[in-house]
């Protein structure tokens, strides 16, 4: 495997030396997505929210600064991205942020508990995404929102051949993977032909 495809492989799973570079590389890369992506919601004051495939952390930082009294967990699969989201989180963490490991496949959280779940550049990644939604959606509160922000947004062979295990959708297929999961009032939203914002709704009476 060429070094290239070795670094741009941690996209799936950070590990190791690799792994650590791969974090710090996204959590400054992702900054634009996030920050557009994020400024698409209207946050209320104390609400309760979770990012998957938290990576480095650095989406955890920008969600509590977007709602005062909040709290914000971050889950992963990779021990070195909790790591990392929980070193760039401390001076919150266990107040505040709480980060732990684990996969989109089965939520370690009750349902119906936060107002809004992200996930930045990461369901490209998870298997079975059509049963990951559906854990997506048991774990808000009716009404809560649950926002998919992706960079590659068409069948771009570049990216998938670099980055094993990596599955690329376009924004009119996670429309409709949404909506199969019993999400309402999905939005596209896009901000140059390789950004988009894909947001969902969980019914307020299912
Ligand atoms: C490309 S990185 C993006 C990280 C971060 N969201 C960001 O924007 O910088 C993808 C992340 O998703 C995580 N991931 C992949 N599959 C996952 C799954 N099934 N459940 C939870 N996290 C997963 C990876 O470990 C990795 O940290």
């Amino acid at each position: 495997m060429g070094i290239l495809k070795s670094f741009f492989t941690n996209c799936a799973h950070p590990q190791g030396r690799m792994g650590r570079a791969m974090l710090r590389f996204m959590n400054l890369c992702h900054a634009p997505l996030t920050n557009w992506g994020l400024n698409l919601i209207d946050y209320q004051d104390g609400w309760t929210m979770l990012d998957i495939g938290c990576g480095g952390g650095a989406t955890l930082k920008r969600l509590l600064k977007r709602s005062k009294d909040s709290q914000v967990y971050g889950i992963d699969i990779s021990e070195e991205s909790v790591a990392k989201a929980r070193k760039v989180n401390a001076e919150l963490l266990d107040k505040r942020v709480f980060v732990r490991q684990g996969s989109a496949e089965e939520l370690p959280y009750e349902d119906g508990k936060f107002d809004l779940v992200t996930a930045v550049e990461t369901v490209n990644f998870w298997p079975n995404l059509p049963d990951c939604l559906q854990e997506v959606c048991r774990v808000l509160k009716p009404g809560g929102k649950y926002a998919i922000m992706v960079e590659v947004v068409d069948n771009d062979s570049k990216w998938t051949d670099l980055c094993d295990g990596m599955t690329a959708y376009s924004p009119e297929q996670l429309q409709k993977l949404l909506a199969d999961a019993g999400f309402v009032n999905i939005e596209i939203h896009r901000k140059k032909p390789s950004n988009a914002a894909i947001i969902g709704m969980k019914p307020l009476c299912i």
